[in-house]
């Protein structure tokens, strides 16, 4: 019995999940560190925003990438709203993995000024559409 219920704990995937920390403005810059995560499902993503007011919001890996919208887009996208810093607190936000496709977010402060500056984050990018790829769109838009 007992050796049962440890074969369905080791199998659960929870007991798999891995957080992954990303930090939004490390040393004031306007960037996330580190700007592309690979993730399993159940894993968590823990955005942490450390200086000024910033945003993790998913929008489209090329053309209209900045800003990103309110709410976000793509299926099973991601907004974090605004998160401000400026009172000395560090505000984060969670995001559960829900499925292995990639997703492309960014900042949305300054009416996308934060985007293009390539304030940009990539959830599980491919080699057909890279992280590369992505904030350089973001940079051009
Ligand atoms: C922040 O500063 C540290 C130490 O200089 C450096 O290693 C790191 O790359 C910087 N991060 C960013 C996002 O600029
Ligand atoms: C954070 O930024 C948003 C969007 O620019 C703004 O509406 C909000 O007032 C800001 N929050 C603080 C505390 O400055």
């Amino acid at each position: 019995m007992l050796f049962k219920v440890l074969l369905l704990a080791a199998l659960s995937p929870a007991i798999f999940a891995v957080d992954h920390q990303i930090i939004l403005g490390q040393n004031n810059s306007l960037a996330f560190t580190p700007d592309q995560v690979v993730a399993d499902i159940g894993d968590t993503l823990t955005f942490i925003v450390v200086s000024r007011n910033h945003s993790t919001t998913t929008t489209v890996f090329s053309g209209a990438v900045c800003p990103p919208p309110a709410g976000g887009v793509g299926e099973n996208g991601w907004d974090s709203g605004f998160l401000s810093s400026l009172d000395g607190s560090t505000p984060q936000f969670v995001y559960t993995v829900v499925d292995t496709a990639p997703h492309f977010a960014a900042c949305a402060q300054a009416a996308g000024a934060h985007c293009r500056a390539g304030m940009t984050f990539a959830l599980n990018p491919t080699a057909y559409m890279t992280y590369d790829e992505f904030n350089a769109n973001a940079m051009a838009s």
